[in-house]
């Protein structure tokens, strides 16, 4: 018999994760659901492909480490973990430093619709694909994203909001992209991510008094399913050398890397009272996070960026006030604030091939790419 999931951190398939209580929102909270259908380059968007190619791979070359890949995530050690439990402390909302909590809510709807944006393309690429490898691999992985999305939600709902997610598969944009460019863009969505909360789970470990809310406790396991999910691209991406070794491909990683690492800086230089509060210095945060997200993506890219450039610090500064002013342009309007608006579009876009013209490092990559989270 199968019996209900009442909370998406029990339910072992997707479409069960999503139909779990906890899901369906009591409170419709319409400006963070508005916060979340925004679609600039820096808030997180939904992705569509041509599942038929993604659906025609074949696992041959990497079999054996596909079959444990899939066996480790299909054991499911998460399960049941993504809910609240004696570790959750009251949070006190009403306490918190207004700025912060809006920074706060702000992370925490934006990490929700990443988390659900996942959730949605893996469930897609499911339901369209024939080919049983690649339909398991995204059934388990849009499983774990549903369950994060729904442990956000339950965070949110406390300070009295709540993302509506069936809403937003309904109504937000999707942006094409060729499989090749969902490869890229996702793997390294998935790693930096893994980065990310390890990065804060270990910071927090070693300064508990900055962990002013409870959620960060749950990183550690968080950030070993995105690493899993991360796994299962760059085994993807083995299947096909040309993906990771022709000329013009390498061009492509090389722009991944750089707009994941720009995007990421310039969103997190966003939220200064957030990163106060952890104890965090975004430049450190930053820098800390590019090391270990590059150290990684050499199991399959066959160069890093060089953020020990000198031109790289510099110029990623550029880019965010750039960002900034982009931003203030916007919210003055009329003449003045197109111009301004240009202006700092055009000052980005120096910025950015500043940083994209920066040598990259280049190194082999390894025959097997399977790595163990080791942060
Ligand atoms: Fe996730
Ligand atoms: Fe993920």
């Amino acid at each position: 018999m199968n019996v209900r999931a009442t909370h998406s951190a029990d339910a072992s398939t997707v479409e069960d994760a999503l139909a779990a209580d906890n899901q369906n929102a009591v409170i419709d909270s319409k400006s963070a659901t508005e916060v979340a259908m925004s679609n600039t380059l820096l808030t997180p968007r939904f992705y569509t492909t041509d599942f038929d190619e993604m659906d025609a791979i074949d696992v041959t070359p990497v079999r054996a480490d596909w079959d444990k890949l899939i066996a480790a995530m299909k054991s499911d050690p998460n399960k049941g973990h993504f809910k609240k439990n004696e570790d959750w402390d009251d949070v006190d909302w009403d306490g918190m430093e207004p700025k912060l909590k809006a920074e706060f809510i702000d992370f925490l709807i934006s990490s929700c619709t990443a988390e659900f944006s996942g959730c949605v393309l893996y469930k897609e690429m499911k339901r369209r694909g024939s080919n049983e490898d690649i339909t398991t691999l995204f059934q388990l992985m849009a499983r774990d994203e549903a369950r994060h999305a729904g442990f956000i939600n339950d965070a949110l709902r406390e300070a009295g909001i709540a993302v509506n997610l069936g809403f937003l598969t309904q109504q937000k944009k999707y942006t094409y992209f060729r499989p090749k460019f969902i490869y890229y863009a996702t793997y390294l969505s998935e790693k930096i991510g893994y980065a990310r909360y390890i990065t804060i789970y270990r910071h927090l470990e070693a300064h508990p008094e900055h962990r002013f809310h409870p959620i960060f406790k749950w990183f550690r396991e968080w950030c070993n399913d995105e690493f899993s999910h991360g796994e299962a691209f760059a085994l993807l991406m083995k299947t096909d050398p040309k993906l990771t070794q022709s000329w013009s491909n390498k061009l492509w990683i090389k722009f991944f890397l750089t707009a994941v690492y720009g995007t990421m800086y310039v969103r997190d230089h966003q939220r200064p009272e957030f990163h106060k509060a952890l104890g965090v210095d975004p430049d450190w945060y930053a820098h800390s996070v590019f090391e270990k997200t590059s150290e990684i993506s050499k199991q399959v890219f066959p160069l890093t960026l060089d953020i020990d450039h000198p031109r790289w610090q510099p110029t990623l500064e550029r880019l965010n006030r750039a960002s900034v002013q982009v931003a203030l342009a916007k919210k003055q309007g009329g003449v003045g604030g197109m111009l301004k608006r240009i202006g700092g579009m055009t000052k980005a876009a120096l910025a950015f091939a500043s940083l994209y013209t920066i040598p990259a490092i280049k190194h082999d990559v390894p025959v097997s790419t399977r790595m163990e989270p080791a942060y």
